[in-house]
This record gives structure tokens, C-alpha cells and sequence, in this order.
């Protein structure tokens, strides 16, 4: 009806047309709004999108130097540099280490250490420390006979396996018996360092298997009895036998005894001392059941023997120190025993003696295991005034010793002290040895029985002169 109305009144069909007009503008804003917000819509979304892409993107990526690089081909390439890297680093070291160890070229000395014992702790790991350093060495083998041998050692510690691994890298063979070697073929100097009571034996094992050269530890062995068949089963196989006795090559000591040479009617001092404490003795007394003259002050009883002409034939008087100060025997308990099978061991802590020759040259020693990290020789007139006091280390040395000993409290401390002269020996010994000729100045298997012998006279006089005090 409306409709009909409309084509007939122009009022009406001008109405419709502006209503129309409106509509269709509404309809058209109505458009076009849309459109832009559907844009809007799709712009956010997209946004969004690409957000949600560089994000992904930024995980997979790393930025090197403002540039992008997949992670996953920046690990596989770290991880192949690092690879390539600890296998170049691997076998330099390796190969450096097999130089130092297997050095088996011409010029240079076969070298066997028997009786290794623990790293830091054993004076054999000492030499072999040293021996891997000499260029004029080939190390040949290791032999530790308590460590690797199961009946008497459990478990290897891991300071030994460590080595162990070490000696294998450097191509340096490491057994738990000398007759696992095949025999030698080279000249082969074999470096005895096991304890005092098993040494007899492994020195008997050593000359069977072909060893030219001796370095046997001091003193060689518990008695004069057994260093004396040693002696004779090495000359009955040209084997040269050298005894460690360090102090023969110490600067503190030839100073000393150059400067006595000099002064009539002199009198030289000894005072050797270990750095101990005194709850140390007992395993102190365990590990060397040889006694304290035999293991300690021997040093001091081979440097008479050798400097001042003292053997037991010539002794005329032997006047002990009995002051509790100055000489002291103690027993303390056996490590290792217990309740209700306790074991004890006896020994002396310190001792202190002079000695008269039947020529009048007088000496005087005193030993402690207590006393410290300073040994020292005085060299007196012949009136007994001191001329000169020369100490071991000196105020520097001292002072460098106790840094490295606070730096690495698990080596023993006579490493450091002593490692000049234990390089000097050796190097005495493997130097004349590969010139064919006798290595001056280091202590011969005579002279460590002279000096044995005065241990044992000594032991008895001290237990004599401590008994009737
Ligand atoms: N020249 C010096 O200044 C000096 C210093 C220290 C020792 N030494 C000498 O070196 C030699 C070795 O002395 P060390 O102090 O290295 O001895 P150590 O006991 O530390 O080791 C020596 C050997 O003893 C064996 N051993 C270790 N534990 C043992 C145990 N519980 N029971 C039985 N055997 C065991 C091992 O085979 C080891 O190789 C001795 O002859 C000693 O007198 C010399």
C-alpha cells in the first residue's frame, strides 16, 4: 500500500529516494568500515604471525659477529672443533709425554725403576719424576711390587692408576714383577728404591735379568750380612753398584768439609734433621723397621766413612750424648695392630754421639726426626770454636720449601729440599755410566757396607749408653 502510495505522491517518492540514498550510504560506510577493519583484522594477525615466526626464528638461530647462524650447525660445528681440538691436544700430549718416557734413541741410557711406591710418597716415583725428565734417559720400565700385586694390596690407589695411565701414554711399561720384563739386551740401569727389607731381593732379581748399572737406595739393605753377598753376587756379574747417599753431593756438606781440610786439628758438626712431628713416629718407625741410624743418620755415617776416613776398626771412642734433649728411644704402637693383638715398635726419636779416630780426627752428629726442615754442618778449630755454621736449605731455600710445602702438603717435604742433589746423583751415575767410566764422588757399594757397619756398632752403643744413663 505504502509502496503505491509512493508512485503516485512525489512527497513521497522524493522520501524514498533520500531514505534510499541514506541506506545505501549507510550501507556503503557500513563497507567500507568493515573492509578496513577486516584489513585491521588481517594486519594484527599477520603481525602476529610474523612475531610468532621471528620468535621460532630466534631460538633456531645464535648471532655471531651480527650475523645469524643455525644453532644447530653452530653445536655441530662447537662440538667438532671441540672434538678435534682434545684429539690434537690428546695426541700432542701424548706424543710429548711418549718422548719424555720411551726415549729409546741412540745416546741415551736404558733406565728400569724398581719399587715405584705412591706418587708424593715414594722416593722411587721421586727418581722416576726426574729420570722422565732427563734427555740422556730412555725410562724402560717400572716395577712395583706391592701395589700391583694383589696377594698384598687389595685396591690399587687411584694416585697409582693414575700413574699407571700416565706411564702407559708415555709408552713406559709398568709391572708388578721384574721377571714379567723381557730380559735386558741394552745396558740397563736398574734404580732400586723398594723398602730397606725387600731391596736384597729385588737387587738379586735386577742382576739375573741383565742390569749393567746398580743405583740401590740407601742403605742398601737391613744388615751388613746381606749387602756384603750383594756385593758379591754384583761382582761376580760386573754389575757396578752406586748407593743414593745424597748428602755426598750437597753443597752444605763439601763446603763444610773443604773448609775442615783447610784448618788443622778441625772438627766438623753434623745435624741432620727431619721435619716430623711427634705424632708421625709411628708410622714413621713402621716404615723403616731398619732403626733411625741405619735409615736417617746413615747419610752422615757414609759421608765419615767417605770424607773422614771412619770405619769401625778405627773408631776409639764413641761418647753418646745421653741427655734426654740430645738421644731418646721411644715406643710407641705398631699402626695397622689393635686390640687385643696390639704390636709395638721401638726406636730412637733422636740421637747425638762423637766420635774419635785411633788417628785423633774427631766428628760429632746429631740426628732428629723432630728437629725441622734445616739440617746443618759447623766446622770447629781445634779448640772446638765454631769458624763456620753452614746451613741446609738456607733462609731463602727455607722460605720457597715452605711455600711449596703449604702449596702441596701431600709431597713429602724432602722432595723439595733435597731434589738438587737426587738430580745431581743420578745424573753423576748415568753420565759416567755412558762414557764408560766411575761416577765420581757418589758413595760405592763398599762404602755403604762401611757405613752399615758403623750403623750397627752405633745402634748398639747408643741402646748401651741410653740403658746404663
Ligand atoms: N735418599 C733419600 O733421601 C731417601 C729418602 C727417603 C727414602 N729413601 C730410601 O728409599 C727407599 C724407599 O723408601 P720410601 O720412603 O720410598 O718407601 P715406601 O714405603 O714409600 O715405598 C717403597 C716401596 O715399598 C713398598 N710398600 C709400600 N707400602 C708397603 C707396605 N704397607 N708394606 C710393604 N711394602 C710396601 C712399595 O713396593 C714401594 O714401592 C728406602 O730404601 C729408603 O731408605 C731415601
Amino acid at each position: 500500500m505504502a509502496a503505491f502510495r509512493s508512485k503516485r505522491n512525489p512527497f513521497f517518492a522524493s522520501r524514498y529516494i533520500i531514505i534510499f540514498i541514506i541506506l545505501g550510504a549507510i550501507i556503503s560506510a557500513d563497507a567500507i568500515l568493515g573492509r578496513k577493519k577486516k584489513k585491521k583484522k588481517q594486519e594484527a594477525e599477520f603481525a602476529a604471525q610474523k612475531a610468532a615466526e621471528e620468535t621460532a626464528r630466534k631460538e633456531k638461530v645464535i648471532v655471531l659477529g651480527g650475523k645469524d647462524f643455525e644453532k644447530k650447525s653452530v653445536y655441530v660445528l662447537g662440538c667438532g672443533t671441540f672434538l678435534a681440538l682434545s684429539v690434537g691436544f690428546f695426541l700432542s700430549s701424548g706424543i710429548k709425554k711418549k718422548k719424555r718416557g720411551n726415549n729409546d734413541v741412540d745416546g741415551t741410557l736404558d733406565v728400569v725403576i724398581v719399587g715405584c711406591g705412591l706418587p708424593k710418597k715414594g722416593m722411587g716415583w721421586y727418581h722416576l719424576t726426574q729420570l722422565l725428565e732427563m734427555k740422556q734417559v730412555n725410562v724402560r720400565a717400572v716395577v712395583e711390587p706391592f701395589y700391583l700385586n694383589k696377594k698384598v694390596c687389595k685396591d690399587i690407589p687411584n694416585s697409582f692408576k693414575e700413574l699407571m695411565v700416565s706411564l702407559h701414554e708415555s709408552g713406559v711399561e709398568c709391572v708388578a714383577d721384574i721377571n714379567k720384563l723381557v730380559p735386558f739386551s741394552k745396558a740397563t740401569l736398574c734404580l732400586i728404591a723398594g723398602r730397606t727389607s725387600d731391596n736384597p731381593a729385588l737387587f738379586r732379581q735386577c742382576v739375573h735379568k741383565g742390569a749393567s748399572v746398580i743405583y740401590l737406595e740407601k742403605p742398601g739393605a737391613p744388615s751388613v750380612r746381606e749387602l756384603n753377598d750383594m756385593k758379591a753376587l754384583a761382582e761376580t756379574q760386573s754389575v757396578k753398584t752406586y748407593i743414593g747417599y745424597n748428602k755426598n753431593v750437597t753443597p752444605y756438606v763439601q763446603k763444610a768439609i773443604e773448609l775442615s781440610q783447610k784448618v788443622d786439628n778441625s772438627h766438623v758438626f753434623f745435624c741432620h734433621n727431619n721435619s716430623y712431628s711427634q705424632a708421625d713416629l709411628p708410622e714413621v718407625f713402621a716404615r723403616n723397621p731398619e732403626g733411625m741410624l741405619k735409615n736417617m743418620v746413615i747419610h752422615e755415617l757414609a759421608l765419615l766413612v767417605t770424607f773422614f776416613g771412619v770405619t769401625v776398626d778405627v773408631i776409639e771412642k764413641f761418647e753418646v750424648n745421653t741427655r734426654k734433649l740430645f738421644s731418646e728411644k721411644i715406643t710407641t704402637w705398631k699402626p695397622g695392630t689393635s686390640m687385643p693383638n696390639p704390636e709395638y715398635i721401638t726406636d730412637f726419636s733422636r740421637v747425638a754421639f762423637l766420635i774419635k779416630t785411633k788417628k785423633g780426627r774427631e766428628v760429632s752428629v746429631m740426628a732428629d726426626r723432630c728437629g725441622g726442615n734445616v739440617s746443618f754442618a759447623v766446622v770447629k778449630d781445634a779448640k772446638r770454636r765454631e769458624i763456620k755454621k753452614f746451613e741446609f736449605p738456607d733462609t731463602d731455600t727455607a722460605r720457597r720449601v715452605e711455600e711449596q710445602v703449604r702449596a702441596d702438603p701431600e709431597m713429602m717435604p724432602y722432595f723439595f729440599i733435597q731434589s738438587d742433589d737426587y738430580l745431581e746423583l743420578k745424573n753423576r751415575v748415568i753420565n759416567a755410566t755412558l762414557a764408560g767410566k766411575d761416577a765420581e764422588g757418589v758413595a760405592t757399594i763398599s762404602i755403604g757396607i762401611e757405613a752399615l757397619k758403623l750403623a750397627e756398632y752405633g745402634t748398639a752403643e747408643i741402646n748401651k749408653a741410653l740403658k746404663s744413663s
